[in-house]
């Protein structure tokens, strides 16, 4: 099937002509954590400074692309790969389009991160751990889901009966439980906009 197809890739206008167009640096930051540990929340928030200080940024988010390309898989370990393969693969286009990329996922495994890193590649990539601790993250219990799983009305729910791994060197680690949610988002925002800025 593959022989059939011609990408054209190399033909379009490139990544640096679009970064140059939009005055910024186009890198992708991952966020990972536990549900509730509030990568949403901070990637939400970070977007909205990137965007009012000018730069053009996009999160893509678990919970919403669950609700369109992604909504026909479900938590098993398998179709969470494929949900991370899709994300990456979007991901990636965000890239080479010069947008700043927040990617708000679980992406519950060493394997599955290496996956999206390899899909987006090396030099764009940005691990953002989300760090906070299982107890804090069911405390809070936004969604309720903690209280569901523990019921066992939801199976195989991250950090209860399926794994979370947490990443061995992020680009940035956040320890959420330690300080306000402002605090947070200026933690990620800083470390982004240094990597954003057009030398
Ligand atoms: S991932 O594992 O494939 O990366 P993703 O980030 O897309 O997960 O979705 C996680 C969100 O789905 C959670 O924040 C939660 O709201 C919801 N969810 C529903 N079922 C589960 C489950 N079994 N495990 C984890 N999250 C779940």
């Amino acid at each position: 099937m593959s022989e059939n197809i011609h990408p054209i890739f190399d033909q379009l206008v490139t990544k640096k002509e679009r970064e140059l167009f939009l005055g910024q640096k186009a890198n992708v930051f991952w966020f990972t954590g536990l549900s509730g540990s509030g990568k949403s929340t901070i990637a939400k928030g970070v977007e909205r400074a990137l965007f009012t200080k000018g730069f053009f940024a996009q999160v893509i988010d678990g919970d919403n692309l669950r609700t369109g390309l992604c909504n026909n898989l479900s938590f098993t370990m398998e179709d969470r790969a494929e949900n991370i393969r899709r994300v990456a693969e979007l991901a990636k286009l965000y890239n080479s389009s010069g947008i700043i990329t927040l990617c708000s996922f679980i992406s519950p495994t060493i394997d599955i991160r290496e996956r999206a890193k390899n899909i987006i590649g090396t030099k764009s990539f940005n691990e953002v751990f989300i760090n906070t601790p299982i107890e804090v993250c069911e405390s809070r219990d936004v969604k309720g889901l903690y209280k569901k799983a523990r019921a066992g009305e939801i199976k195989g729910f991250t950090g209860i009966d399926s794994p979370y791994e947490a990443p061995i060197s992020p680009s940035i680690e956040i320890l959420t439980a330690q300080q306000t949610i402002e605090e947070s988002i200026q933690e990620v925002y800083n470390f982004i906009i240094q990597e954003s800025k057009i030398d």
